[in-house]
């Protein structure tokens, strides 16, 4: 029976989708002429509370992208919800034997990007996938031949700018318009409220221009040192962005039972009185909760814990007890010093910035929380230990 043209199976997480991914489409469709391409979006694995992107909001996106391109109105292209129906990640050779199923009489071509050929040596059943189809790979510049260890593949003509996702993610975080995301693709992510849209458009109607300021650069630091601390960039992020959302409000506002449920009660009167201040922390960690609908526990407790700091706090209420005074825009001197140290030595940096912070509130003399205290204690007594 003859051979029928052949069929392009374009994986990838599409989070989001970008012009990288049209121009590789794009080529191997000039190249091959196939019967078929099928973008194949692959399932993403959700953190405790905090939901990837759906399937069906990455396709829209995707919709859109192939809408506002050169790859418009092209018959033979189609995005297939086969892996994210599975509900669970799903292996290159297991999409490749569905396809093979639905077209058992065209060659198959498997495309990727240059850097994911470089992880197909950690692949399962690598040998299965190499009889059922060919990898067909788009080369970025600075491309070795070496990193791409031994799969033989074939590659599409030319070079294929490199645009990572998850940088494209972490500016979207923050508001941020990417050239390399398509601008119908922008409004869509806009007005449907996601990469953290819906939440930063909340936020900005609760806080003046200068803190809403602050809070953006707050999650633009808390963004750049995650991948060090091994934490979620997502959740960096928007505990960067709710940290200050009850800055705002009027003491007496500050003052209510939820909020005070939040300090466990702990020294509720005497915050009261003698720094109410610092209740904008706890009452923000309930704002979070109830107007923002975050339920993560360490995302509350780096909103609870960001003025005054406690003993034993998690890595990410670390993170942005750092990021938030060691923020871009922060106009004292230490606050430079404690951000370039960031990069280099967190736990450095996390012990400068609860020094900064307690000699400001000594040298301005009055009352500070025994949290506070207790933290500097704490972390003299790792020093020795
Ligand atoms: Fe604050
Ligand atoms: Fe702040």
């Amino acid at each position: 029976m003859p051979e029928e043209k052949p069929v392009i199976i374009y994986g990838g997480s599409f989070d989001p989708p970008h012009k990288g991914h049209i121009a590789l489409a794009a080529a191997a469709l000039r190249e091959l002429k196939p019967r078929a391409l099928f973008f194949v979006p692959g399932f993403r694995t959700p953190f405790k509370d905090l939901q990837p992107l759906s399937f069906g909001e990455r396709a829209l996106l995707l919709k859109e992208a192939l809408r506002s391109s050169a790859l418009a109105g092209r018959r033979e292209v189609a995005i297939s919800s086969f892996e994210a129906a599975q509900r669970r990640v799903v292996y290159t050779y297991e999409t490749l034997a569905h396809f093979r199923k639905l077209y058992p009489r065209s060659p198959l071509y498997f495309l990727m990007g240059s850097d994911c050929l470089a992880g197909f040596g950690k692949w399962k059943r690598r040998r299965e996938i190499l009889k059922k189809a060919v990898l067909l790979a788009g080369l970025r510049p600075g491309y070795s031949m070496k990193a791409a260890g031994t799969a033989p593949f074939r590659p599409l003509k030319g070079l294929f700018p490199r645009a990572a996702s998850s940088s494209l993610r972490g500016e979207l975080f923050l508001g941020g318009k990417p050239p390399a995301v398509p601008r119908g693709v922008l409004r869509l992510i806009e007005r449907k409220g996601l990469y953290l849209a819906r939440e930063r458009a909340l936020l900005k109607g609760m806080l003046s221009a200068r803190r809403f300021r602050h809070s953006l650069e707050t999650a633009r630091l808390a963004l750049e040192l995650a991948p060090g601390l091994g934490l979620s960039p997502q959740k960096a992020a928007l505990a960067g962005l709710l940290h200050d959302c009850a800055r705002e409000l009027k003491p007496a506002r500050l003052a209510g039972p939820a909020f005070k449920a939040r300090t466990g009660g702990m020294l509720y009167g005497t915050i009261i009185k003698e720094a109410p201040v610092l209740l904008h922390a706890w009452a923000g960690a309930e704002i979070a909760r109830a107007k923002f609908g975050v339920k993560d526990r360490e995302m509350l407790e780096a909103v609870s814990l960001h003025a005054t700091g406690a003993p034993g706090m998690g890595t990410l209420a670390r993170l942005i007890y750092v990021a938030d005074l060691a923020a871009a825009g922060r106009d004292f001197a230490e606050a430079g010093l404690v951000r370039e140290l960031a990069g280099r030595d967190f736990a450095a940096a996390f012990r400068a910035a609860n020094y900064v912070k307690l000699s400001y509130a000594f040298s301005s003399g009055g009352w500070v929380h025994p949290l506070s205290v207790s933290l500097w204690n704490s972390l003299q007594e790792k020093k020795k230990g």
